[in-house]
């Protein structure tokens, strides 16, 4: 893959609109997404450059390699209309779990290690700000994650004055028993919901919720299953998030063509749910192998969306 600066054929096809700033004239494509990263920066961060992996213009997905504290501070301010972060839950500490079955052990990678309780609160103090940056005024945030986070991100929230909407607890009704009979089974993780200040006047599709809940108001606890096989049909992901629960977030909280935006996307669970219900996506991942699955994923997305408006188009002839 290429960095950003050596523009493969995928990438953008710039049709420049010159722009001016203080260091020198630099392009903007006509149509881009607007979570727009200057190439200038790069230059000073060049220690750690990052990569366009995937670029569907058609589309209006961007997938990016790297790490996202340091793409979101390139990124241009105010730009994205709803985040869904399904950050490290630091729980890769040489344990066991339950899996189809089978003992198993709980690590998934080096990017899940804990740093210590000051540690990973520092790391979700920084990608949490640098969300916060790109959100637009009246964007929300939504961040899933166990007891070992949850309070940690909820404390940054309101340390960096998010305005918290809602805790959703997902019960998950096919989850794996605990193995050493001393705890309750864990069933349930919370998606905290936060528009970025005070002052934000956030979207929430509250009839359509109200529909998708046979008319009664939805409440807070929702039921949802662990990924089907279906969705791992390319590959796995440790910790991969249903499509299901996505969809519902997305349709909760934006429009259609609103831009959406996964600092964590492994894969790219958050964007097939985007292209499903017409919004765009940006995921940003560190690790190539994810960036291939969300590829793949993608491009059936793109593949099924594309076969439904076809088969409705050809009703709507009749
Ligand atoms: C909990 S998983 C997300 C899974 C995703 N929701 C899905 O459905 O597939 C977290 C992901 O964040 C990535 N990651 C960890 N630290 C990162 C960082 N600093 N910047 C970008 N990605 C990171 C990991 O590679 C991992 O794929």
């Amino acid at each position: 893959m290429k960095t950003i600066l050596q523009k493969t054929k995928k990438e953008v096809r710039l049709q420049p609109k010159k722009v001016r700033s203080k260091r020198r004239t630099y392009a903007l494509p006509e149509n881009p997404i607007e979570f727009y990263i200057s190439e200038e920066t790069l230059k000073y961060r060049n220690n750690k450059p990052f990569t366009i992996y995937y670029d569907n213009q058609e589309h209006a997905i961007r997938l990016l390699k790297g790490d996202c504290i340091e793409v979101l501070n390139q990124a241009r301010e105010n730009s994205v209309d709803m985040i869904f972060a399904d950050p490290p839950y630091f729980l890769s500490n040489g344990g066991i779990t339950c899996h189809a079955g089978k003992m198993v052990s709980v690590n998934k990678g080096k990017w899940d290690k804990s740093m210590g309780v000051q540690g990973n609160h520092e790391f979700n103090l920084k990608w949490l700000r640098a969300c916060q940056r790109v959100l637009k005024p009246n964007g929300t945030i939504w961040v899933s994650g166990t007891t070992h986070i949850i309070y940690s991100v909820g404390f940054a929230m309101q340390e960096l004055g998010y305005k918290i909407l809602n805790d959703i607890v997902w019960y998950k009704r096919n989850a794996p028993p605990n193995l050493s009979c001393r705890y309750f089974t864990h069933s349930t993780e919370i998606v905290l919901w936060a528009a970025k200040n005070e002052k934000s006047r956030h979207h929430f599709n509250y009839q359509l919720m109200k529909e998708i809940n046979q008319g009664k108001q939805m409440r807070n606890v929702w039921e949802i299953s662990a990924p089907q096989t279906a969705e791992k049909k390319y590959g796995k992901h440790p910790t991969q998030k249903p499509v299901e629960l996505l969809t519902r977030l997305i349709l909760a909280s934006s429009k259609e063509n609103d831009l959406i935006l996964d600092p964590f996307c492994g894969s790219s669970t958050t964007g097939v749910a985007a292209v499903l219900n017409n919004r765009k996506y940006v995921g940003i991942d560190l690790e190539e192998e994810y960036l291939q699955l969300s590829v793949k994923r993608l491009e059936e997305a793109i593949g099924k969306k594309e076969s439904d408006l076809f088969q409705e188009s050809k009703v709507s002839n009749l």
